[in-house]
């Protein structure tokens, strides 16, 4: 192909093209959850060996079904806030502004390393409402131009872990002072995912490290005043999941015999501020 991109990138950079990749498998997929077809051509763009993310057919579907519970999460928020602002924090290369295809009245802010930022500015075209920030997600910089004028959304997927807590928790309760009214969702590991990164094959392939493990909601309501539980669950419990293909779901059904695996990884979502 002649526009091929060649991308060099590591640590935590790294691991969003394990999770294109697997969403780009999905769509190539007869039982695709996702039919994210921008991941699909994107990974064809790019100059890449695929097989370092050690993503394979078999495991792209942890992945997809991620995205495809988040997808649902914010189509939800965006129903009942057709006027509102998205922040997707640690966006990597994901195409969710145009699966989501939001209205007109929703600006939607996809924020990442600069590294990360450039190249999706290469691979995707511009759109009048989508804006690509280039920033770290812990710096409180960025936030200054984003208008605080209507309901927000703070996404993070694949992200929190990703952070040390000290760093997550002050983002957190950044967005909640800045913005009037809105939500957070987000994914985590609980504190044992943590302790067992070295099994995590994506995260150890790319060099990256995992910091932060939360163990339940508890501690995001008592460290970030304001904040209301909405929901909390674990992957296997998403409906997103029940669409997964035979031996993964079966996976998840066993693991969910252990609290520790079932809640290894989980969905967190908040309201915060004053509605009216
Ligand atoms: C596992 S990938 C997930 C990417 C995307 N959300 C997805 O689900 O496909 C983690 C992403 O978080 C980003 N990230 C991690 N720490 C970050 C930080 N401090 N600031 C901005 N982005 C960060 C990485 O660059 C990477 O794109």
């Amino acid at each position: 192909m002649t526009d091929e991109l060649c991308v060099d990138l590591s640590g935590a950079p790294q691991t969003m093209l394990a999770t294109l990749y697997a969403k780009a498998l999905d769509a190539e997929s007869p039982r695709s959850l996702l039919h994210d077809t921008w991941a699909r051509d994107i990974v064809a763009r790019l100059d890449y060996d695929w097989a370092r993310t050690t993503i394979t057919p078999r495991t792209a579907p942890a992945v997809s079904t991620r995205a495809a519970h988040f997808d649902t999460w914010v189509r939800q928020f965006l129903a009942l806030h057709p006027r509102a602002t998205v922040l997707h924090l640690g966006c990597g290369l994901d195409s969710r502004y145009f699966r989501i295809a939001p209205g007109p009245d929703v600006e939607w802010y996809d924020v990442d390393f600069p590294d990360v930022a450039a190249l999706r500015v290469r691979l995707y075209p511009t759109a009048e409402h989508c804006h690509v920030v280039a920033a770290s997600v812990t710096d409180p910089g960025y936030l200054a131009d984003i208008p605080a004028d209507r309901p927000t959304l703070i996404l993070g997927e694949g992200l929190t872990m990703y952070l040390t807590r000290d760093d997550g928790i002050a983002l957190l309760r950044r967005v909640v002072d800045r913005f009037p009214l809105g939500e957070l969702q987000f994914d985590a590991f609980n504190r044992f995912g943590i302790r067992t990164q070295w099994t995590n094959a994506v995260v150890r392939r790319a060099g990256a490290t995992l910091y932060w493990g939360i163990d339940g909601p508890a501690e995001i309501l008592a460290a970030v005043p304001g904040t209301r539980l909405l929901a909390w669950l674990s992957v296997f419990e998403s409906d997103s999941f029940r669409g997964i293909p035979g031996p993964y779901r079966a996976m998840g059904k066993a693991m969910s015999v252990l609290p520790a695996l079932r809640y290894m990884a989980q969905y967190h979502r908040y309201a915060f501020g004053r509605p009216g």
